[in-house]
């Protein structure tokens, strides 16, 4: 069992909690993720290790589903029944030059322990932060201590540049040279977005988030195209040359259990409202 040892909510629906995971904590470098299991009967879920502190880690997440509507009504003390990782390749970290890190939603979680240990390799880093509109915007300050520079977009101008994260790299791209790129957020956002530098031949980064169940390329829901080859992202990523990931087939396979996925949450939410009505725990 894995203790929580605190929870916050960040933004709209945006929650983060500090689990102790010693063995994850000591292993763990930029881009690598866990799988976690709330409970025995709970849903394996893949999630970022968005930051390390000592013994614990920190997950950042979205409630969008079940398993992280769940997941955002733990608090402090309560325990997580499984912790797997760290999985995954690492960030492929080495001196570029100057780098640009764009994130996307929740997918901006990952990114301050990549510009850190890009900056430690000797890089500069810009830091591109976007979101729908400001109440979905999360670690600003963050970012804006592990960058050189920070730019923050949202799409209806609430804070910062009025327009899309891609428009704002395209406006850096513009103003100095820039040798390697990363964009994690949501799969669209990242299919847009790494066109801005396709014609330039920068390398680009992106971090794919396909349905994942035991991350150890055991059992192939993870599967991928990247350069016309299957790739399974648990094991070969989940980082990839962004030019060359088949977007449309990520975004695809993404939805094949929408129906499944909708219930299960209505489901959920119907206990914990019987739950709350008769004045037990859920
Ligand atoms: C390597 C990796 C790292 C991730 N890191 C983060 C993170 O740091 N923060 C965050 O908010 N989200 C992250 N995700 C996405 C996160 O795993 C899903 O949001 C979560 O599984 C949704 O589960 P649910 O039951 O709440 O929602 P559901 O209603 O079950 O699903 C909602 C959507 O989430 C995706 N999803 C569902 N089950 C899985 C699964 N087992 N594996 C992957 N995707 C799934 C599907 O696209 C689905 O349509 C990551 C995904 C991957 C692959
Ligand atoms: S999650 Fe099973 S092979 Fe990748």
């Amino acid at each position: 069992m894995f203790l929580i040892e605190k929870s916050d909510r960040l933004a709209d629906k945006i929650h983060q909690i500090w689990v102790r995971a010693p063995h994850v904590a000591h292993h763990a470098k930029a881009g690598q993720f866990v799988i976690s299991r709330i409970d025995e009967k709970g849903e394996r879920i893949p999630l970022t290790i968005s930051a390390v502190d000592g013994d614990s880690i920190r997950l950042i997440f979205m409630a969008i589903g079940k398993t992280t509507t769940h997941l955002s009504t733990l608090r402090g003390g309560d325990h997580i029944q499984d912790i797997a990782g760290p999985l995954g390749k690492p960030s492929e970290i080495k001196k570029y030059g100057t780098c640009v890190l764009v994130g996307g939603g929740v997918g901006t979680a990952s990114l301050p322990i990549i510009a850190r240990e890009l900056r430690a390799a000797g890089n500069r880093v810009i830091g591109i932060v976007g979101s729908r509109n400001a109440s979905f915007l999360i670690l600003e300050d963050e970012m804006t201590g592990a960058c050189d520079e920070l730019h923050i977009t949202t799409d209806d101008g609430s804070k910062g540049f009025h327009g899309f994260a891609a428009d704002m790299l395209k406006q850096v791209m513009a103003e100095e040279e820039i040798d390697a790129v990363w964009i994690i957020g949501p799969a669209i956002m990242m299919k847009v977005t790494c066109e801005a530098t396709r014609d330039a031949g920068i390398r680009t980064f992106v971090s794919l988030n396909p349905v994942m169940v035991d991350g150890t390329g055991m059992c192939g829901s993870c599967r991928v195209t990247v350069g016309g080859e299957t790739k399974f992202a648990c094991v070969d990523g989940p980082e990839f040359d962004a030019h060359q990931v088949d977007f449309n087939g990520l975004m695809l396979r993404m939805r094949t259990y929408q129906l499944e996925e909708k219930e299960s949450l209505e489901r959920f939410q119907e206990h914990q409202c019987a739950c709350k009505g008769s004045g037990r725990h859920a």
